[in-house]
């Protein structure tokens, strides 16, 4: 029997130099799609898929983004005697359960499989969810969500895939396919931004659950390295040691808030998602554009 996913790890110890200067005294993981921080998006798709524990690999300079999970007497006190049931309300859905929350931290950006290896010892002997908070999916079940009843089934470790334009797939790690069954894939490798001959158009974004080896596979790498560790080297071992990994196709649309067009699209995309701000704003939008054609 597949063991359940109850922890995920979120690093979030990078430097964020993308988004510099804003990122010079905010975590990139707080900036806001419409009206709430990244993170907030990534904890409510892991708890929609049943985690339990939170593990933050966190960095020096993310102390708004530990602060963002205390919760707030005060301001609640204040909602409260002011009848505003519905920002009280809206406020305590991003409250966490005592004890939920861990932090670790990463002492020198030295890569994502580096950030993940620091919360060995929180993880042990289980399968783990790794969630990057760059990467916003709109899409229901969540992603998070399909690939964990989809690993109740494969077992292994799963990474979420999409399809990109072949020439884009220099920027993203790409799976060399062993077996292809629809919705899931076998990996036969993993290639880390490929510059030329990509062995699919299949790219890996920011969803992982993965065995426990996964971890020791990173104490080897760490031993190894002089720069970076990167993650996918971790995984592409396991399929060296004849263990399986698989690649979802999940459904939804992937935004990647990482790149500062990546975050305006989403900003678009999630405003018009939402009832009260969809029509002031689909009519500006329009506007402008219409403004933009009738100068060309
Ligand atoms: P990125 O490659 O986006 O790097 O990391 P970054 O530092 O966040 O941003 P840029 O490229 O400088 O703008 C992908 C994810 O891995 C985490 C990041 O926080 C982000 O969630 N990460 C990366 C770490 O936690 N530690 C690292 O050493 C590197």
């Amino acid at each position: 029997m597949v063991r359940k996913v109850t922890k995920a790890v979120f690093p979030v110890a990078g430097l964020g130099t993308r988004f510099l200067p804003a990122t010079k005294s905010i975590p990139k993981e707080i900036m806001t799609l419409v009206d709430r921080p990244l993170i907030q998006y990534a904890i409510d798709e892991a708890r929609a898929a049943g985690i339990e524990e939170f593990i933050f690999v966190t960095s020096r300079g993310k102390g708004a983004l530990e602060d963002y999970f205390d919760h707030s007497h005060e301001l609640e006190n204040t909602l409260h005697k002011a009848g505003k049931n519905d920002l009280l309300e809206l406020l305590r859905q991003t409250n966490m359960d005592s004890g939920a929350i861990a932090y670790v931290r990463q002492h020198k950006a030295m890569g994502l499989g580096h950030a993940v290896w620091c919360a060995r010892r929180l993880i042990g002997d289980e399968p783990f969810a790794v969630v990057l908070t760059d990467d916003v999916v709109m899409g229901e079940p969540p992603c998070l969500q399909q690939m964990i009843e989809a690993h109740a089934e494969t077992g292994g470790s799963m990474v979420a895939t999409m399809e990109v334009p072949l020439d884009k797939t220099k920027s993203y790690g790409v799976l060399d396919i062993e077996e292809d069954m629809g919705a899931i894939v076998k990996v036969r490798g993993m290639v880390e931004k490929p510059k030329e001959n990509p062995p699919s158009n299949l790219a890996v974004i920011g969803r992982y659950i993965l065995a426990p080896t996964v971890m020791e596979n990173l104490n080897k790498l760490k031993q190894g390295a002089g720069g970076e560790i990167q993650l996918t080297d971790a995984i592409a071992d396991e399929i060296e040691e004849g263990r399986d990994v698989f690649g979802l196709r999940f459904r939804g649309q992937r935004y990647d808030c990482g790149s500062k067009a990546g975050f305006l699209q989403a900003t678009v995309a999630f405003g018009l998602e939402r009832d009260d701000l969809r029509e002031e704003f689909a009519e500006y939008l329009h506007d402008v554009l219409a403004m933009r054609k009738a100068a060309e």
